[in-house]
């Protein structure tokens, strides 16, 4: 199976090349070997690809300055992916297209299936949500699967932003009042390939780490497990402040997105790990003793 990842440098990219390399024929463009926004260039490089899956990781993914480049979120988060998905259609691929839970307002307190309304509040959101229609639209083969709060070792996120303070500051504090989980680009690596067949049903699925949590739990959490893998670390405890004190943030930004995973559960009889688990387990990997 010849397996072709757009976007192969990134947090999510990296993570998936690195899973597949050995045990697939993959091959992956980086943003400098294809420009999503050029769509010229899309159908030139695609069309002298061999695939039979196509994964798109690539996406206009500053939250904040989307609402400043909407023209440029559109573009890549909602048009490349419609041309993605008529090209694979063209050459009967599979496109398995990545989207996010800020499609969601954030106006629920239960998990979020694939069946809620989505309802962004921000262009991201709304870019996002756009790319996942244009993608069905054209094939109903093709898979969305919506992530949550990514974090892996290829590029730093949220949770190395605050380990990175801890080690340097006394005190430290995060968001208490905005709700998700987690989501470790390892695991996501791991189960995709269950969804390479192109006779497996498309549309829309959800997919995170088990559990739901504050950015203070999920910060709190990070440091905890740095102290059992003896990093070293000024700040021990991490305190709580608002969503409302973000004062720089341009989006808005969803109080409470977490992605049921019921779904994905019941089509692979396994549930995914916990997000406590899959932070313990990448902190392990990667700060034991650093
Ligand atoms: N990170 C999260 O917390 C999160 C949460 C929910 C959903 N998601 C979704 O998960 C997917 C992967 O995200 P990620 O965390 O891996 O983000 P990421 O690290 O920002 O990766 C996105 C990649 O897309 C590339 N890119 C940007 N503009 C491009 C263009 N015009 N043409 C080609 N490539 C372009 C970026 O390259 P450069 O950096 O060189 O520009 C980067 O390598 C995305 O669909 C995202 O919307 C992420």
């Amino acid at each position: 199976m010849k397996l072709l990842v757009i976007g192969s440098a990134g947090r999510l990219g990296a993570a998936l090349m690195r899973e597949y390399q050995g045990k697939y024929d993959v091959a992956g463009f980086n943003h400098a070997q294809l420009d999503l926004s050029n769509f010229d260039e899309i159908r030139e490089k695609l069309d002298e690809t061999d695939f039979d899956v196509l994964i798109n990781v690539a996406a206009f993914t500053n939250v904040d300055l989307c609402e400043t480049q909407p023209h440029q979120a559109f573009r890549i988060n909602a048009e490349a992916p419609r041309a993605l998905a008529e090209i694979c259609g063209e050459k009967n691929a599979k496109l398995i297209h990545f989207s996010t839970d800020y499609v969601f307002d954030g106006e629920k307190r239960a998990p979020y299936t694939e069946e809620d309304e989505a309802n962004p509040i921000s262009v991201y959101g709304e870019s996002k949500l756009a790319g996942e229609k244009n993608v069905l639209a054209a094939q109903n083969r093709h898979l969305i699967v919506r992530v949550s709060w990514v974090f892996g070792p290829d590029r730093p996120s949220f949770i190395d932003g605050m380990i990175k303070r801890a080690q340097e500051n006394e005190t430290v504090d995060a968001i208490a009042d905005k709700f998700s989980t987690p989501t470790y680009t390892r695991d996501i690596a791991k189960m995709l390939p269950q969804f390479f067949d192109g006779d497996v049903e498309g549309g829309i699925l959800h997919f995170a780490n088990a559990g739901k949590c504050s950015w203070q739990e999920y910060a709190q959490w990070a440091l905890d497990c740095c102290e059992n893998a003896g990093v070293s670390l000024k700040a021990k405890t991490v305190g709580a402040c608002k969503l409302r004190d973000m004062v720089n943030w341009v989006a808005r930004r969803p109080i409470y997105s977490v992605l049921s995973t019921a779904k994905y559960a019941q089509l692979t009889g396994t549930p995914p790990r916990t997000w406590r688990e899959a932070v313990a387990d990448y902190i392990r990997r990667f700060y034991f003793k650093k």
